[in-house]
């Protein structure tokens, strides 16, 4: 008997409820059936943005959506500025030069989160106003860390530019107030806080943003946002679609309404909480300063081959934990506590560890991360 436990930072666990609401026969997506399920999707995710702002829907995954926002709100030598903070950070670079945008970088230590006081600084020796977006990612996920949304949003309003928002990860695990912090651009994916398989990517513009959309030249067809926003207003979408994926999407959006966003984001923090303290009492040391509640990412211990650590953990134990992205790769792990994940997935993960890090010859305290983990899950 083999029990499979994703405990990646993306793609995660999928809830059988969701599994079972996409087996459903396909229905036509010009039916009207179809449009009202697009309604309560759409409903749905307002309610996870936290926005009353235009919603798109695209089939494709988060990358696509990011894409997009490069495509549809400028054109080719405009000046943009992207926080750089990890490989996501990264992302947004290649993507806006690939369009032939004028970028420029502000570079944040791996394992920290931008100050936001960088971020006015660039925006007010910017004298012309000549820098018309500013593109984020609310969580780092190969750093493990969280962007003050809020402060960019509260600086930004002072600026012609267009605040953009990568929350491929973050949204629906950390608190992201699309409309109380004025943020124009919000992106996300099916497949992490959502709690449903990869292949869907959703995209809130402000009004802002779309005064935007009608003067950006850049070339685009698939993800033209005046055709997705024509269909969108009738509930559909302008290519068929990933039926299945919608099915699942709405029953995991009532699953989180009935969850409430506020208890699934303390739930993200004391999973988070439980397995920093948890790695901590094991003498391992966490890689992140600003700490992001849905993935931790520790440093791997002297001695141990983390590759074959994770290895180990999925083959005795059925559980996937990450590795490293970029130049992080074979120095760190990352454990993703995202979407649909609880108390019993962490203290799972963590005996496992101990075993299986006892077995490598890490010196440590043995059992002291789990009953760490326990102090702090075990609260009412
Ligand atoms: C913060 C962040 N941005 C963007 C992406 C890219 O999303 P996708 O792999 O769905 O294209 C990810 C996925 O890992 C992510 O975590």
């Amino acid at each position: 008997m083999e029990k499979f436990r994703l405990m990646a930072p993306g793609p995660c666990m999928i809830p059988d409820r969701v599994y079972q609401a996409m087996t459903r026969h396909i229905i036509h997506h010009r039916s009207a059936e179809f449009r009202s399920l697009v309604k309560e999707v759409v409903e749905g995710l307002k309610y996870v943005f936290q926005t009353k702002n235009e919603m798109l829907i695209f089939t494709s995954s988060g990358t696509g959506g990011m894409e997009s926002s490069v495509a549809n709100l400028f054109s080719a030598g405009d000046k943009v500025l992207v926080v750089r903070a990890g490989t996501f950070g990264e992302r947004w670079t290649q993507i806006c030069k690939s369009y032939g945008l004028a970028v420029k970088t502000i570079d944040v230590e791996w394992g920290r989160a931008v100050n936001p006081k960088l971020v006015e600084q660039r925006l007010k020796e910017d004298k012309e106003g000549k820098i018309k977006g500013v593109f984020t990612t609310h969580t780092e996920t190969s750093t493990g860390t969280e962007t003050d949304m809020e402060e960019i949003g509260n600086i930004l309003a002072d600026y012609g530019a267009l605040l953009i928002c990568d929350s491929v990860s973050g949204l629906g695990t950390c608190n992201l107030q699309t409309d109380a912090w004025q943020i124009d651009v919000v992106i996300s994916g099916s497949q992490k806080g959502l709690m449903t398989p990869p292949g869907l990517c959703f995209v809130s513009l402000s009004e802002a943003a779309w005064s935007a959309h009608k003067k950006a030249k850049s070339p685009r067809f698939y993800f033209d946002y005046s055709n997705y926003r024509k269909f969108m207003e009738s509930s559909s979408t302008p290519f068929t679609p990933a039926i299945s994926l919608l099915y699942g999407l709405r029953e995991a959006l009532s699953m989180i309404r009935e969850e409430g966003l506020s208890n699934i984001f303390s739930r993200h923090e004391r999973l988070a909480r439980a397995t920093r303290a948890a790695v901590t009492a094991m003498n391992l040391s966490l890689f992140s300063i600003n700490h992001a509640s849905n993935v931790t990412i520790v440093n791997g211990p002297d001695g141990v081959d983390v590759e074959e650590m994770r290895e180990r953990m999925l083959r005795r134990f059925g559980i996937y934990i990450a590795g490293g992205q970029g130049d992080l790769m074979g120095k760190v792990f990352r454990i993703g506590h995202m979407g649909y994940c609880d108390a019993i997935d962490i203290l799972s993960t963590i005996s496992a560890l101990d075993i299986v890090l006892t077995d490598m010859g890490h010196i440590f305290n043995q059992a002291q991360g789990v009953k760490a983990a326990q102090d702090i899950l075990g609260e009412e």
